[in-house]
């Protein structure tokens, strides 16, 4: 006959010895399993005579339901210990501080040109571009300019070859918009866009640099609405106690031709240094578009009149921020991009 007491009680001491939930899984086979010690046992007794089966049947049971729960109590601990493990090793220590992401940023010349289009959006303007690379047509034909005509000299042009040029200004898409919309009048528009003129780059001149021009065709048009319309956009962007005044100029596309002025920003009209003392800022060339302008894109000027404004979204920008050279907004210094992050 067995030693129960002693086979259950090695059997015990190997499920202490346990250290793991893998190893417990093991021991149990070896133990209970269909193959296990405890299964051998229940076969061995075929062998034997009835009563004496009897007795180590009940052995057996005995041996095998103190193994199983003294199994299932340490198994049970081991699970807890193994939770409590993984609890400790995956602890987030959330008092640490976290790596900021670098958060990128609109360029302020985009900033600004946003600003503007949203001012004109309101007032029911739509928003149209055109080419850089334009033709003699549009860039100077069509704006009252034909060869040959002074005016050309104002600007230096990169030409590409005899007709085709990098636009000088956006009033080619001024001309390309007459011309489109000549029998879909009102017209209603601005235009932003890049433009390149052949100047040497200092602190006030870029070759490269953008405008956004304005443009509306209708009946009855005036320079009152004109002057409203401005002075609306220059209390928007600077500010509400702004004023603006028109100085007599020329351009060959509009008559009468002004060059508007903004109160200086920021002196408030006093005089400071960078209104050289006057007051007052140059901002932009506007006027009356020229009839010529109009008939040429099939226009009657008899009947229709407009106004039309090009204004620098550098400078607009140079006065927004501070800004006192223009080649800033080109040299991609992160350090002076990163001033215009408005989420910050
Ligand atoms: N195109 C002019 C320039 O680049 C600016 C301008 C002046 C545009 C008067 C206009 C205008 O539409 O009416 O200097």
């Amino acid at each position: 006959m067995e030693n129960w007491e002693k086979l259950r009680l090695e059997m015990l001491e190997k499920i202490n010895a346990v250290r793991n939930e893998k190893e417990m899984e093991q021991l149990r086979v070896e133990i209970l399993g269909k193959k296990g010690v405890i299964q051998g046992y229940m076969s061995r007794m075929r062998e034997l005579s009835p009563e004496e089966r009897k007795e180590f049947g009940k052995s057996v049971n005995e041996l095998k339901n103190s193994v199983e729960t003294y199994m299932k109590t340490v198994h049970a601990k081991l699970k807890e210990a193994a939770l409590e493990e993984a609890i400790k090793r995956e602890k987030i220590d959330l008092t640490l501080e976290g790596v900021k992401p670098y958060n990128g940023s609109l360029h302020p010349l985009d900033l600004v040109q946003q600003e503007i289009e949203d001012i004109f959006v309101s007032m029911g303007y739509s928003v149209v571009t055109g080419p850089e690379v334009e033709i003699n047509l549009y860039n100077f034909e069509r704006a009252n300019t034909p060869a040959g005509h002074p005016a050309r000299a104002m600007q230096d042009t990169f030409f590409i070859d005899e007709d085709r040029l990098m636009r000088t200004q956006t009033t080619a898409v001024q001309m390309r918009a007459l011309e489109k919309y000549h029998d879909h009048l009102p017209i209603k528009i601005i235009c932003p866009g890049k433009v390149y003129r052949r100047d040497d780059d200092d602190a006030t001149h870029s070759h490269q640099f953008s405008q956004i021009e304005g443009l509306v065709v209708a009946e009855h048009i005036t320079l009152g609405d004109l002057k409203g319309t401005l002075e609306l956009m220059c209390r928007r962007m600077f500010g509400e106690e702004q004023t603006i005044r028109f100085r007599p100029s020329y351009f060959p596309f509009t008559e009468p031709s002004v060059e508007v002025d903004v109160s200086c920003p920021f002196c408030h009209g006093k005089g400071c240094n960078v209104c050289k003392g006057s007051g007052w800022i140059e901002i932009l060339g506007a006027g009356m578009v020229h009839p010529k302008v109009l008939s040429a894109a099939g226009i009657d000027p008899e009947k229709y009149t407009g106004f039309a404004f090009g204004v620098g979204v550098e400078r607009i920008a140079m006065l927004r921020y501070g800004v006192d050279d223009i080649r800033d907004f080109f040299q991609n210094d992160v350090r002076f991009l990163s001033e215009f992050n408005r989420e910050e």
